[in-house]
């Protein structure tokens, strides 16, 4: 599997979806895997299979505090331990029964798991922390396409007046305006990343929120910080206003599924949480047809499979950091 991806962080879960005593069965880099809340509160990432017969942990339930699995009815404790086997209770189970954990953290309203060492910091956010911005939680939207794709549908201005035509775009205003792309340093220092980033991007939006009431120029900066993550600010239309935000961070399942999770940082709030939900979900609707389209399945990173057009200039930028990262997942060549 990709080191890149597998030392990164990646969502897996809505934390609100996590109550204590839930078990969750989650995908991620091909591994099938656990999550769960205990008592304090604390989330844990857990590979979903049984160290006794290999059955699927997330089959059991949350007993006290311990993770009881279906079968046999073996209790981890929150540290991975097996506690008890109650085919022989009073003995002491080996050291060497125990579920294989990974990291888990909980930020952005979202539950994130590192599957390696983690090299890195979770990718920064710092509109999340705005607390004048309203936040709101879109998706899982589950795609049969990789990740890559998904992030480069997202940094593409091109298609709006087609895929989206009367929301972000509209026929009469298909040319896209160049823009500048600058590599993107995160901040974060040695565990962090270079990105890249596109600022001065311009589109004509006929309904640019779900309280637009009619067409305007929208200015757009889009950050790349992971190789799964993307950040869209929007300038405010007014000085003084607020910058939204709308952040997209892929869950990669494997090498051809993935599922999207887009974060708002929205200063309008006399919509409802519901409604902005509601809107996400038409636009992600209609770009999913698109993406589960495309050919080949992982994006060529050599030139001569597909023909790029000039507004393509950040995804060209997106490929190279790809490149540069010898991402292998959703890209071609892959070594196997
Ligand atoms: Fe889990 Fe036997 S397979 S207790
Ligand atoms: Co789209």
């Amino acid at each position: 599997m990709d080191p890149v991806l597998w030392n990164d962080w990646h969502p897996v879960a809505a934390s609100a979806a996590l109550a204590p005593g839930a078990l969750l069965p989650v995908r991620l880099l091909e591994e099938e895997m656990l999550v769960w809340r205990d008592a304090s509160g604390v989330v844990h990432a857990w590979n979903d299979r049984c160290p006794h017969r290999g059955a699927r942990l997330s089959l059991g339930w949350v007993q006290e505090d311990r993770v009881v699995c279906a079968y046999h009815g073996w209790q981890f404790d929150a540290a991975g331990a097996c506690r008890l086997q109650p085919a022989q209770p009073h003995d002491t189970p080996p050291k060497t029964a125990c579920a294989r954990r990974f990291a888990a953290r909980e930020a952005y309203g979202l539950v994130w798991v590192c599957l390696g060492e983690p090299a890195l910091e979770l990718p920064p956010f710092p509109e999340h922390a705005d607390a004048r911005l309203r936040k709101v939680l879109c998706g899982p939207y589950p795609v049969h396409a990789c990740g890559p794709r998904v992030i480069e549908n997202f940094l593409d201005m091109a298609h709006f007046p087609f895929i989206h035509e009367g929301i972000l775009g509209a026929r009469e205003f298909t040319e896209v305006p160049d823009y500048r792309v600058d590599p993107y340093d995160d901040g974060l220092g040695e565990r962090g990343m270079t990105g890249v980033i596109a600022t001065e991007c311009h589109a004509w939006q006929p309904q640019a929120n779900l309280l637009a009431a009619g067409g305007s120029m929208v200015e757009y900066t889009y950050r790349v910080v992971r190789p799964l993550t993307a950040i869209l600010t929007k300038l405010p239309a007014q000085q003084g206003g607020l910058a939204e935000a709308i952040s997209l961070h892929v869950q990669p399942e494997d090498e051809e599924h993935c599922r999207a999770w887009i974060v708002l940082a929205m200063s309008n709030d006399s919509s409802s949480d519901e409604e902005s939900r509601a809107f996400q979900d038409r636009i992600f609707l209609q770009d999913l047809a698109i993406l589960e389209s495309q050919r080949p399945k992982a994006i060529p990173l050599e030139p001569g499979m597909e023909v790029p057009q000039r507004a393509d200039r950040l995804s060209a930028a997106y490929r190279r950091m790809l490149k540069a990262l010898d991402l292998r997942y959703g890209v071609l060549p892959q070594e196997r």
